[in-house]
């Protein structure tokens, strides 16, 4: 498995992988799947930082995406700071539980990492996140600007500067 950058010509293949890996967590009625719609209004904004937005390809297939997008921490009497939100991630359904999405993860964050970015916010799987460094957010002073998010928000600082708190708040495309 290579994980690498994405390019123009895995649009395709990147959205046929959030259509499968989110099929099953769609809410009843749902028209198209969410998590592709929003990979490609966050590949249209300003939100979107080409070198963390990487695919994990086996042999030439697709099988996994993910991507870092630029978000804001704001604290309380301070300037927003800019910090980074996780997703979404995806794993084709029959290459689940193989280690694609860890190896994508781990590549994200040591890329951000080396970028000086300095804090990675995301709403997820409690069970699955903890083992990257990921925190609750509530836990180590961050919350989401949307309450219904706060029980599943998680943060993992890249520097060292627990000082950092505040409100974090996504690209626009995310409320949409
Ligand atoms: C979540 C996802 C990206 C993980 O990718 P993956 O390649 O399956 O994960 P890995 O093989 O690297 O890791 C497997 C481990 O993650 C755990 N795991 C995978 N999905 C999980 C989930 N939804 N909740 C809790 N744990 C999960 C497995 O139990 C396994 O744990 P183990 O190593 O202790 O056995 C993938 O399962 C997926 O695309 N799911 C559907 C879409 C989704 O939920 N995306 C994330 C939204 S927050």
């Amino acid at each position: 498995m290579l994980i690498r950058r994405g390019t123009p010509a895995d649009h395709a293949a990147i959205a046929d992988v959030h259509r499968d890996a989110f099929a099953d967590l769609q809410p009843p009625g749902a028209e198209s799947v969410g998590e592709v719609d929003l990979v490609a209004a966050l590949r249209d904004s300003d939100a979107w930082l080409p070198e963390l937005a990487l695919v994990a390809d086996v042999d030439g297939r697709v099988v996994g995406h993910i991507c870092l997008t630029r978000a804001q921490l704001t604290p309380v009497d301070a300037d927003s700071v800019p910090v980074l939100a996780l997703g979404p991630v995806g794993v084709l359904s029959g290459e689940q539980r193989g280690g694609v999405g860890s190896a994508l993860i781990h590549a994200a964050l040591g890329g951000a990492d080396a970028l000086g970015e300095r804090l990675v916010g995301l709403v997820g799987h409690d069970e699955y996140y903890p083992r990257f460094g990921f925190r609750r957010g509530a836990s180590v002073g961050i919350e989401p600007d949307v309450a219904d998010w706060a029980a599943h928000f998680q943060v993992r600082r890249l520097d060292a500067d627990t000082g950092l708190l505040g409100v974090f708040r996504y690209a626009p495309p995310f409320y949409a």
